[in-house]
């Protein structure tokens, strides 16, 4: 699936586009490089990483989210979930700069992101991928990745995609690096593929290894299992559970209840636009207003 983003780059793109060039350009195709060498992986566990606090987001005389309030804390796995309509994408729309809160705040690691923009958020460390994918249709799975890779790195992306000689170093890195974090989700030997022609399941795991190539605090995932088949939605919590254990921390956003149940360190609720509940997935199993918000929902849904 692709969107009005997925324009061609103006320069021919010459990153990843066969085996033959990724060698020529040095590439080890099984590179076990930590995709992130330098970054440093928090130790303070536990403190709070974001704030939410009473965020607000009305459209016209519509409350999509209504003064709701939560923390993530540093290291853990927190689910965003509640029925279709929620406001649990708005949410992650306010977090990251794709909408303007009506009132509230959110902070990141006691800075506001009130008046940033997204690619500022990003830069701050909050990074997400979306409902519906976004990704450059028009380039291969790597250089997809490596355009996440250069918001942090000197090299503007043109200059890296001409091969400009001064480039050549920060390149090769780039390009090492996006290979690691293509194998870390599982996809490397689709490094050479345009985006658009991935299956949509690779597709999703591109998204997921694009958003960490900004090297986050908070990766912000919004049903990256969506229509997945359950082998498939297994398979991927595995990944998350991974990137957890890797010393990021994950806000994950899911419809499906039983399937943040298994990975989730604590769960927060909206329905309506408000927070109903915020508890470990195992009070949040037995808690009748979820359950409540929970019925009327396809069977599928509910846990
Ligand atoms: N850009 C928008 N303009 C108007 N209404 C919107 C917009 N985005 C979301 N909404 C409305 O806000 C409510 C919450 O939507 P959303 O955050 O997408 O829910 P969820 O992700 O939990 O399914 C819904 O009623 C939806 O129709
Ligand atoms: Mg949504």
């Amino acid at each position: 699936m692709t969107d009005a983003r997925n324009t061609a780059p103006e320069q021919e793109p010459v990153l990843g586009a066969n085996e033959d060039e990724l060698e020529a350009a040095g590439v080890d195709l099984t590179v076990a490089e930590a995709a992130a060498p330098d970054r440093e992986i928090a130790v303070e566990v536990g403190e709070n990483i974001v704030e939410v606090r009473n965020l607000t987001v009305k459209f016209g005389g519509l409350t999509a989210l209504d003064d709701v309030t939560f923390d993530i804390k540093r290291g853990e796995i927190l689910g965003l979930i509640g029925p279709n309509g929620a406001g649990k994408t708005t949410c992650f729309n306010a977090m990251t700069g794709v909408y303007k809160p009506t009132s509230g705040d959110v902070l990141l690691e006691g800075a506001t992101i009130k008046g940033r923009k997204q690619h500022q958020i990003t830069r701050m460390g909050l990074s997400r991928t979306f409902q519906n994918i976004r990704l450059f249709g028009e380039m291969t799975a790597l250089e997809n990745v490596v355009v996440g890779l250069d918001a942090r790195h000197r090299t503007s992306v043109p200059g890296a995609l001409l091969r400009l000689p001064r480039h050549q170093r920060e390149e090769k890195s780039s390009i090492d690096r996006g290979m690691a974090l293509l194998e870390f989700v599982g996809i490397a030997d689709h490094a050479g593929s345009l985006s658009r022609s991935l299956p949509y399941g690779y597709q999703r795991r591109l998204e997921i290894a694009r958003a960490l190539a900004t090297d986050p605090k908070v990766l912000c995932l919004d049903e990256p299992a969506a229509g997945f088949n359950p082998a498939e939605k297994e398979e991927l919590m595995e990944l998350i559970r991974t990137i957890r254990a890797d010393g990021y921390t994950v806000l994950l956003i899911e419809h499906d209840m039983k399937l943040v149940m298994g990975v989730t360190d604590r769960i927060v609720v909206l329905e309506f636009g408000r927070k109903i509940a915020d508890a470990s997935p195992e009070e949040i199993r037995n808690d009748p207003k979820v359950i409540a918000a929970y019925l009327g929902e396809p069977e599928d849904d509910v846990a």
